[in-house]
C-alpha cells in the first residue's frame, strides 16, 4: 500500500469518531418522536435524555486529556468505541427514561474520548503537508453520522431501539480498525520506543522526511528532560518561551500553550455560540415555522440541510491544505453572518406583517409554542416566500458552516498545542465546545418563544461577526507547518506577524 493510501487509511478509521459523534447528534430528533409517548415523558424529561449525552461527553473529552497523555491516542480510541457500543445497546434495550438517560450519558462518555482523542492521534501521525486534510476527514464523518441518522430516522420509524442500537455499528469499526493500527510516533518515541516511532513515521512518510520528523521530536523530548517540576515552575522558574520545557500542566504557562487554548477553547465556543445546532437539532421546527407544514415536507427539507452539510465539506477537503485556514474561515464567516442576517430580517417582516393582521389570534396562542404552524404568515404568497427564503438561507448557511467553522476547530485543536499540553489542552478546548453546545441546545427553544426568531437569529449574526474579528485578528496560519514549527510560531510572533 503507498504511502498515501495508508495515511487516508489510518484518517478514515480514526474519523470512525466523528461518525459516532454525527449519528447521536442526529438520531436523537427522530427517536423522541416515539420515545416520549412510550415512555410518558415530559418536556424536561426529553431535555434531560437529550443532554445527557452531552453531560458524558463533557466528562468524557476532560478526562481523554490525561488518558491520551497516558495510554496515547490509539488505545483511547479503542476504549471510546467499546464505551459507545455498551451505551447504544444499552440505549436499545432500555425499559425506563432513568435507564436509557444512564445509557446515553455513557455514550456521550465514548463521544468526549473519541473527540479529543481522534483528531489528536491523526494530527501526530499525518505528514504536515496533509494534515488539514487528515483531521477534515473527522467532520466529514459527523456529517455522514448526522445524514445517516436523519436517513434512518425516517427508514426505520417507529421503531426506536433499531435506532439506537444501529449506532453500535460505527462504535465496532472504530474499536477494530483502531486495534490494527499503530500507536504515534510521538507518543511511541515518548515512551522510549524510538524504534517503533521510526517504522511508523516511515510508513507515513518519505525516507528523509521521516528521519527529519524524527529529529524533531526527539529534539522536543530531549528539551523536557531538563523540564522543571511543577512546585520549581511555581516557586521561582523562568516562564520560557516554548511548552516543551514544562511538563503536564505547568506547560500551560508558556506563551505558546497559552496562545493555543485561548484560541482553540475561543473558537471551540464561538462554534457553538453561532447557532449551528439550533439548525441542526431544530431544523424540521424551523422548517415548520417557515411554512413547510406538514411533517414529511419538514422532514425531507430537513434531509437537504444533512446532504447540503456532507457535500460541502468536500470543499475543506480539497482546500485546506492550500488555500489556508484563516482564508476559509473568512469566507465561510462572511457567508453566515449574510445568511443568517437575511433569515432574520426576513422572519421580522413577516412577523410584523402576521401581527398586524393577527393580532387576536396572537392572543389566543400566548401558549409559547412559537413553533407551532399556527402562528405563520398568513398569505399564501408570504408563507411561500419565507419557506423558500428559509431553506435557501439555512441551506447556505450550513454549507458555509460546513467548509470554515466545521472542520477548522477540529483541525487547529488537533495542531494548535504543543506537545507537553497537547493532551490537557485538546481536552478543555472539547470540553468548552460541548458545554457551550449543551448551553445552546437547553436555550434554544426558550429563546424563539421569548425574542422570537428574527431576534434568535440577529443574535446569531452579531456574533458571527465577533467570530470573523476573532478569526482576523488573533488566529495564525497553520497551513503546511510542522507541529514543532506551530508551537515555535505561537511561543515568538505575534498573531499579526506570525
Ligand atoms: C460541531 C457539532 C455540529 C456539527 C455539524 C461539528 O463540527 O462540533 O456540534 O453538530 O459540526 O456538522
Amino acid at each position: 500500500m503507498s504511502k498515501n493510501a495508508y495515511c487516508m487509511l489510518v484518517a478514515a478509521i480514526t474519523a470512525c469518531g466523528g461518525l459516532l459523534f454525527g449519528y447521536d447528534v442526529g438520531v436523537i430528533s427522530g427517536a423522541l418522536l416515539f420515545l416520549g409517548p412510550k415512555f410518558g415523558l415530559s418536556d424536561h424529561a426529553q431535555e434531560v435524555v437529550t443532554s445527557a449525552v452531552l453531560v458524558g461527553s463533557f466528562i468524557g473529552a476532560l478526562g481523554a486529556g490525561w488518558f491520551t497523555r497516558r495510554f496515547g491516542g490509539r488505545v483511547a480510541n479503542i476504549l471510546a468505541g467499546g464505551i459507545f457500543i455498551i451505551g447504544s445497546l444499552a440505549s436499545a434495550r432500555s425499559d425506563s427514561a432513568q435507564v436509557l438517560a444512564l445509557s446515553r450519558l455513557l455514550v456521550g462518555l465514548g463521544i468526549g474520548i473519541t473527540s479529543v482523542a481522534a483528531p489528536l492521534y491523526v494530527a501526530e501521525i499525518s505528514p504536515p503537508h496533509r494534515r488539514g486534510l487528515m483531521i477534515t476527514l473527522f467532520q466529514l464523518f459527523i456529517t455522514i453520522g448526522i445524514l445517516a441518522s436523519y436517513i434512518i430516522d425516517l427508514a426505520v420509524a417507529p421503531h426506536w431501539r433499531l435506532m439506537f442500537g444501529i449506532g453500535a455499528l460505527p462504535g465496532i469499526v472504530l474499536a477494530v480498525g483502531m486495534w490494527m493500527m499503530p500507536s504515534s510516533p510521538r507518543w511511541l518515541a515518548g515512551r522510549g520506543r524510538i524504534v517503533e516511532a521510526q517504522s511508523v513515521l516511515d510508513r507515513t512518510l518519505p525516507l528523509e522526511e521521516a528521519k527529519r520528523a524524527m529529529h524533531d521530536i526527539q529534539a522536543d523530548l530531549e528539551s523536557q528532560k531538563s523540564a522543571p517540576q511543577w512546585w520549581q515552575v511555581y516557586r521561582s522558574h523562568p516562564v520560557t518561551a516554548t511548552g516543551a520545557q514544562l511538563q503536564g500542566w505547568p506547560a500551560f504557562r508558556s506563551r505558546a500553550a497559552r496562545r493555543a487554548l485561548f484560541i482553540t477553547a475561543s473558537l471551540a465556543i464561538f462554534q457553538q455560540f453561532i447557532g449551528i445546532n439550533s439548525i441542526i437539532y431544530y431544523a424540521p421546527k424551523i422548517f415548520q415555522k417557515a411554512g413547510f407544514v406538514d411533517n414529511s415536507s419538514a422532514l425531507w427539507a430537513t434531509i437537504v440541510v444533512g446532504f447540503v452539510n456532507v457535500i460541502a465539506t468536500f470543499i475543506t477537503i480539497g482546500m485546506v491544505d492550500r488555500v489556508g485556514r484563516r482564508a476559509l474561515l473568512v469566507w465561510g464567516l462572511t457567508g453566515m453572518i449574510a445568511s443568517l442576517a437575511i433569515l432574520g430580517f426576513a422572519f421580522m417582516s413577516f412577523d410584523a406583517a402576521q401581527v398586524a393582521q393577527t393580532i387576536p389570534a396572537a392572543v389566543a396562542n400566548a401558549s409559547g409554542d412559537v413553533l407551532s404552524p399556527r402562528d405563520l404568515p398568513h398569505t399564501q404568497e408570504g408563507m411561500l416566500t419565507l419557506a423558500w427564503l428559509t431553506l435557501l438561507c439555512i441551506v447556505a448557511y450550513i454549507a458555509c458552516f460546513a467548509f470554515s467553522m466545521g472542520p477548522l476547530v477540529w483541525v487547529l485543536i488537533g495542531e494548535m498545542f504543543p506537545l507537553q499540553a497537547r493532551g490537557s489542552g485538546n481536552a478543555i478546548a472539547t470540553g468548552a465546545n460541548y458545554f457551550a453546545n449543551f448551553m445552546v441546545g437547553a436555550t434554544f427553544l426558550t429563546m424563539l418563544s421569548k425574542f422570537g426568531a428574527a431576534n434568535t437569529f440577529l443574535l446569531f449574526a452579531s456574533i458571527a461577526v465577533l467570530n470573523l474579528l476573532f478569526v482576523l485578528f488573533f488566529l495564525p496560519e497553520t497551513a503546511g507547518r510542522s507541529l514543532e514549527e506551530i508551537e515555535r510560531q505561537l511561543g515568538e510572533a505575534t498573531p499579526a506577524e506570525a
